[in-house]
């Protein structure tokens, strides 16, 4: 559970939020956390910051001293932001990854962590998806992937494979989770069949314009496939879904979503509602792009 921060509304300056990453400039959150500030009456403001991984210590320092209240964290700094913090939500802790820091007086950090809860209300909530006794293969062993391995196995899955081009990330994973549910680790080469019920893409590959090679037989009619990457269009994991006749092929917009409103909730103590941003970004993706 999100620990609900309330905060009190102050009727001046707007409160200063943010996301941390590198890259940043395609990001959707400010229009996410306007469209949540809006509709919850909230006076603030939510700003990109390009930064490096050699400036993300000094650079979410220096933000929390200028008066900002909160930032999300993306790639490449979610493990970095779990070691800079002072306190981990019990999520955050279990991952060793960050995407949410809120920031309060005495210079006191908390590090939470909205994927996993965000990715699992988007397949259950939004694609009425029932994860009980499913088999389920997750592509990567970064941060992305971290955040999410735990929601994932409260499930109760049948089984969770974690595979990663750098095997021995995704060996440690299974080892930290494996009181949580029945999940291994292994190599995209090691993987085999029979098809997997879920694939959830948490490579950072489709940024990349690449798709990893994958075995045959991972893939087959029953299967739905989600890249946590996001943006206009297929990417390659949702071509090479397509191509294999995957039953349901989606992006990330759904856990985009899902996780702003988690994290809007630590900050502001509301959760608000997701509905009208889902819409608003489902019509973007289909208009054709600039
Ligand atoms: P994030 O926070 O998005 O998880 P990350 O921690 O940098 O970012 O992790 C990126 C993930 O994408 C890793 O699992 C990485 O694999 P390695 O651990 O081997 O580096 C994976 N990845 C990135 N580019 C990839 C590619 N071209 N093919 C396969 N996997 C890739």
């Amino acid at each position: 559970m999100a620990q609900a921060v309330s905060v009190a509304h102050q009727a001046g300056a707007p409160d200063q939020y943010g996301l941390v990453g590198h890259p940043v400039k395609h990001s959707w959150s400010p229009f996410i956390h306007g469209m949540f500030a809006k509709s919850a009456a909230q006076n603030l403001v939510y700003r990109l910051f390009d930064v490096g991984p050699d400036d993300f210590r000094r650079e979410t320092l220096r933000l929390m001293t200028s008066g900002v209240r909160g930032l999300n964290v993306t790639l490449p700094h979610k493990q970095a932001a779990a070691e800079l913090v002072n306190e981990l939500t019990p999520r955050a802790a279990r991952a060793q990854a960050v995407n949410t820091i809120a920031f309060f007086e005495g210079s006191s950090l908390l590090g939470d962590n909205t994927d996993g809860v965000g990715l699992t209300a988007d397949l259950e909530r939004n694609m009425a998806l029932e994860l009980g006794d499913k088999r389920v293969l997750i592509l990567g062993a970064g941060g992305a992937a971290r955040g999410v391995v735990g929601p994932l196995l409260e499930r109760e899955l049948r089984s969770l494979t974690v595979a990663n081009r750098t095997p021995y990330k995704a060996r440690k994973i299974a080892e930290e989770f494996g009181d949580l549910g029945n999940i291994a680790g292994c190599t995209f080469a090691e993987l085999d069949g029979p098809p997997y019920d879920l694939i959830v893409n948490a490579t950072s590959a489709s940024l990349q314009g690449v798709m990893p090679e994958l075995p045959h037989g991972l893939v087959d009619e029953h299967t739905v496939c989600y890249d946590m990457a996001y943006g206009r269009g297929d990417t390659p994991f949702t071509l090479w879904a397509r191509a294999l006749n995957a039953r349901t092929v989606t992006k990330g917009w759904g856990m985009l979503v899902e996780q702003a409103a988690e994290s809007f909730l630590l900050w502001r103590g509301i959760r608000p509602s997701t509905q009208a941003v889902l819409e608003a970004l489902a019509s973007n993706d289909k208009s054709p792009s600039e």
